[in-house]
């Protein structure tokens, strides 16, 4: 089968379109002819191995995995004798660390949801790293409640501007903070209020939020106290941003969670039930073939991308 292989860490270049074996699913894993994927900076981070600690788990000196890639949607092709809940033909999308850009790629139960009737798998593709990612920072981690405030930071991106809509979608009150260049959009996806963050001193907006969650990750300590009574980490743009914020936060009373997100098949269907409902829609900012994926990967590693960026497999 064709796919996006790194055989060492570097930039986009690194990336080549190749031949690899066809995965065979074992009892409890599925096998799913992949139809799009969509971009996230968890793609780059692997492609780079970078940050460098994270070379302890994605391999030392190269990559331990060959072929790049996380978001996928498609169709089941075969299913292990253990596997109860898919069928061979569903249409599926999900969350695969270590090999999605591939025409094949394997999954086990908890990891995929079945894509509705109602949506393409370009849509579905752009959802379960993003998706899950706003999902859980607003009503797990976040616990936001009907009626209360959320600030969001990085608001137009892939996670962002998810977490606009599911916020909405469960009655909160909406700042987005974004560039001037991407006010319309959020608006569009249901801010009640949008702060360019190019035009205003954030300090204005001073304790008015219950909640804050900062996608793009350019927020201090400081920051989240002035601005909100608690909050979410979920972008953190250096290492050296990181540590100050975590002791920080450590030597602090205030509640500040920082959290990976997990594949889980419950959020994954509850998101597919929003977008089915059309409380939630993705916006695709561009498609690329999948001749191009290294061309898609250093578009999105720029972090101004509005929405998602997806690829397809043309059959
Ligand atoms: N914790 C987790 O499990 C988890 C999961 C997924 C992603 N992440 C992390 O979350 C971050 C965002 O991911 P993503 O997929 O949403 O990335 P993305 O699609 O590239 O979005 C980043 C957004 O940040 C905005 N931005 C750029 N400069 C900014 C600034 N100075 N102030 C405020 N916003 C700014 C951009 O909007 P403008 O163009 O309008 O500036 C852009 O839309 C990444 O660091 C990623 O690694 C963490």
């Amino acid at each position: 089968m064709l796919a996006i292989l790194k055989e060492s860490y570097g930039g986009p270049e690194v990336l080549k379109l190749g031949e690899a074996p066809k995965p065979q699913p074992q009892k409890n894993q599925i096998l799913i002819k992949v139809m799009a994927n969509s971009a996230n900076p968890a793609d780059w981070h692997i492609m780079r191995g970078k940050p460098y600690f994270a070379r302890f788990s994605f391999g030392l000196f190269k990559p331990k995995d060959p072929i790049l890639g996380s978001d996928f949607a498609g169709i089941v092709e075969e299913v292990g004798s253990e596997v109860k809940s898919f069928k061979i033909g569903d249409r599926v999308f999900g969350e695969n660390l270590g090999g999605a850009f591939a025409e094949y790629c394997l999954a086990t139960e908890n990891i995929i949801a079945k894509i509705p009737a109602s949506q393409s798998f370009e849509s579905m593709a752009a959802l379960p790293i993003a998706g899950l990612t706003a999902y859980q920072a607003l009503l797990e981690h976040g616990n936001l409640k009907p009626g209360e405030k959320v600030l969001i930071n990085g608001a137009s991106g892939g996670v962002g501007h998810f977490a606009i809509q599911i916020a909405k979608a469960h009655g909160a009150v909406v700042s987005a903070i974004c560039s001037s260049r991407n006010k319309d959009f959020v608006k569009s996806l249901g801010a009640d209020k949008v702060i360019p963050y190019n035009e205003v001193d954030l300090s204005k907006y001073s304790k008015q939020h219950d909640l804050l969650l900062d996608c793009y990750g350019n927020l201090s300590h400081a920051d989240f106290k002035k601005l909100s009574k608690r909050g979410v980490i979920i972008g953190l743009t250096t290492m050296g941003r990181m540590t100050k914020l975590l002791l920080s936060n450590a030597l602090s009373k205030y509640p500040l969670k920082q959290f990976t997100a997990e594949a889980k098949h419950s959020d994954l269907k509850a998101l597919a039930e929003l977008i089915d409902k059309g409380k939630i829609k993705t916006h695709i900012h561009q498609i690329y073939p999948y001749s191009e994926i290294p061309e898609a990967i250093a578009f999105i590693e720029k972090m101004h991308t509005p929405g998602k960026v997806v690829m397809r497999w043309e059959q």
